[in-house]
């Protein structure tokens, strides 16, 4: 396809705002699918992200498009996750496309999602087109919301495109606004191939699956290509398009989005960002910007009933194949038995991966505090990384202790930021940059992950209303004074508690987790110590009340279905929970202790 006759973009918005909904009118209006195969949702299709309400994988489509100008185009619309633990992930899709459609619902405005995914796209120098949806609510306010992309944002929308996806009205303005507002992409179709790796995923029947978008050259079916950050050459097996469903293609040239297959064993072996080019030709440069997303936090997931343990590391070892951000290695605990050390990206993705392991494989499991990756300085010269806290050596061996910290970039409205101050300086932040876009203030704030990964983001948005958006790159490693913390419940040490605190903060942080657990952990028959200790010195203790004998007494009078539930509920919670001695813990303590409110 002519290059004048081409338009990609994504499209940004909130959670809710109707992303889905106008991706799937816009796939039917342009005819890519019968109504049928509509129903089954194209886009956002795991059942997992519908219910989360996020999408994880990036997904592409391309449709067919008759304009009034009597034209035929070929748009791409490329589907990007939202949350901030993919970041990296939407940055890379956002680079794939030159233009992006800002879906505003009419009836709510601008929120956080919409501002950092707009940054996004901002950053990636892309044409934005504001499109106002829900116009068929009563509640909306086209005129008030325009005015405030205008001053939140600081782009034009006078020109805002005005719709109801649910109904359809507007659609056809939509595609108008594709084609005449959005920039074609260029690149040279004699150069060198020079293609980006966008995504990449594991599919039961075709293997390795890669999303690419080519820049200069074309690739062609049976080519010898190279990634150029591995330097592993493949020869490619399919070419193809999404229309949406998977179709082989003759060629991909400048400008075009589609995927490849190449006897890719796993996952692992493409890297989100990477450059394809030709093995014989090459292009002379890497596209700029290529970073691996390593695993930041680690922890460990162990199956509650030991004989799930062979299931669990199948299902562990496909999901892996999956997802290259995604690192396991076995674990043996004194008191959970056989298990994994995983590797996540941040807490969502963590979480996102534990469920999948319960419910698409049926697996309980226990996951212990999640922990970042600390740097060991040895006495004796040698340096080690440390994943779990409950493996830290003997500190006479241990010259200093390092942790990773970040640059954490805080967009907020004025009136949010003195909170957001406070938020990072409570967290060990310092202060880098502080400027002033309008009425919005952009904060800039050097942090130690460790301070970040559990609950910042939640208390972000709670402290901010959901105004805030925020966006972090790791720096590097500091030397701090960090001390191992432990958790003794019932006197007896709890190792998938233990973690690593800064000095200063231990015994904040140590009260925080004897109160949590105290509410956490359901009463025993007798009474149950919850103590935080450094190297044996107790610096925290709560106390948990023996229970009374009969759980349903406090029932108010005879409801039998009240206490029938009280008991159903009690059953299903002992499911759910792991002993530790005599104490049984439940299973969401383990991350739960660790957010602080
Ligand atoms: P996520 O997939 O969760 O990110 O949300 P989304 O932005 O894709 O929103 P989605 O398309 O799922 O729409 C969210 C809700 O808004 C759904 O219940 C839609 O039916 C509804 N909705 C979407 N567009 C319109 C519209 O034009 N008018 C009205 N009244 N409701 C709409």
């Amino acid at each position: 396809t002519e290059l004048s006759r081409i338009r990609n973009f994504s499209i940004v918005a909130h959670i809710d705002h109707g992303k889905s909904t106008l991706a799937d009118r816009l796939i039917q209006i342009t005819g890519g699918l019968t109504d049928r195969e509509m129903k089954e949702q194209v886009l956002d299709s795991m059942e997992l992200e519908r219910e989360r309400g996020i999408t994880i994988k990036a997904q592409t489509v391309r449709l067919n498009y008759t304009a009034q100008d009597g034209n035929d185009y070929v748009l791409n619309l490329i589907d990007t996750p939202g949350h901030v633990d993919f970041a990296y992930e939407v940055s890379r899709s956002m680079r794939a496309v030159e233009g992006s459609l800002l879906v505003v619902d009419a009836s709510q405005g601008v929120e956080a999602q919409t501002l950092a995914n707009v940054y996004q796209a901002i950053d990636a120098n892309h044409e934005i087109v504001p499109v106002l949806n829900k116009i068929d609510l009563p509640a909306a306010e086209p005129d008030r919301v325009k005015e405030q992309i205008e001053d939140v944002i600081g782009i034009d929308a006078s020109e805002a495109v005005l719709i109801s996806a649910k109904s359809g009205l507007g659609i056809p303005d939509v595609l108008e606004a594709i084609v005449n507002r959005l920039p074609a992409p260029t690149g040279d179709r004699e150069a060198p191939l020079k293609a980006m790796l966008v995504d990449s995923w594991y599919d039961a029947y075709l293997g390795v699956v890669v999303l690419v978008r080519i820049r200069d050259g074309v690739l062609k079916k049976g080519d010898k290509i190279r990634m150029m950050s591995t330097k592993a050459d493949y020869q490619v097996d399919r070419v193809g398009v999404f229309s949406p469903v998977m179709k082989d293609w003759p060629e991909l040239g400048p400008g075009e989005l589609g995927f490849l297959t190449a006897s890719i064993k796993q996952v692992r072996d493409t890297r989100v960002g990477d450059t394809i080019t030709h093995e014989k030709r090459p292009c002379a440069q890497m596209l700029p910007g290529f970073k691996p997303s390593i695993p930041v936090v680690f922890c460990g997931l162990f199956p509650v009933d030991a004989n799930d343990f062979e299931d669990m590391r199948e299902a562990i070892e496909k999901l892996a194949l999956n997802d290259a951000s995604f690192t396991y290695e076995m674990e043996t605990s004194a008191a959970l038995g056989f298990g994994f050390r995983c590797g996540f990206l941040g807490l969502l993705h963590l979480e996102v991966i534990r469920d999948r392991l319960e419910r698409e494989y049926d697996i309980d499991l226990v996951t212990t505090a999640p922990s970042v990756v600390y740097r060991l300085q040895m006495r004796d010269g040698t340096v080690r990384e440390l994943h779990n806290p409950a493996d830290m050596p003997d500190l006479t061996h241990v010259e200093e202790i390092e942790e990773p910290w970040i640059k954490a970039t805080i967009l907020v409205p004025d009136d949010y930021l003195g909170a957001v101050l406070k938020l990072c300086e409570e967290r060990r932040g310092q202060q880098r940059d502080l400027t002033y876009a309008g009425s919005r203030a952009m904060v800039v704030y050097d942090l130690p992950l460790n301070e970040v990964v559990f609950d910042f983001y939640d208390r972000l948005k709670s402290v901010t209303k959901g105004y805030a958006s925020f966006d972090y790159q790791i720096e590097g490693y500091r030397a701090e004074n960090l001390v191992k913390m432990q958790i003794l419940v019932n006197d007896e040490p709890v190792d998938a508690l233990s973690t690593m605190v800064h000095r200063d903060r231990a015994e904040m942080r140590g009260r925080a987790m004897c109160e949590k657990l105290k509410e956490l952990i359901p009463p025993h028959m007798f009474k149950v110590p919850i103590q935080a200790a450094i190297g044996g010195r107790v610096i925290a203790r709560e106390t948990i009340r023996a229970m009374r004998k009969d759980v349903t007494a406090k029932c108010y009078g005879g409801d039998v279905t009240r206490k029938r539930k009280l008991l159903e509920k009690q059953k299903a919670g002992k499911k759910k929970m792991r002993q530790f001695g005599k104490v049984d813990i439940p299973q969401e303590a383990f991350i739960n202790a660790l957010k602080m409110d």
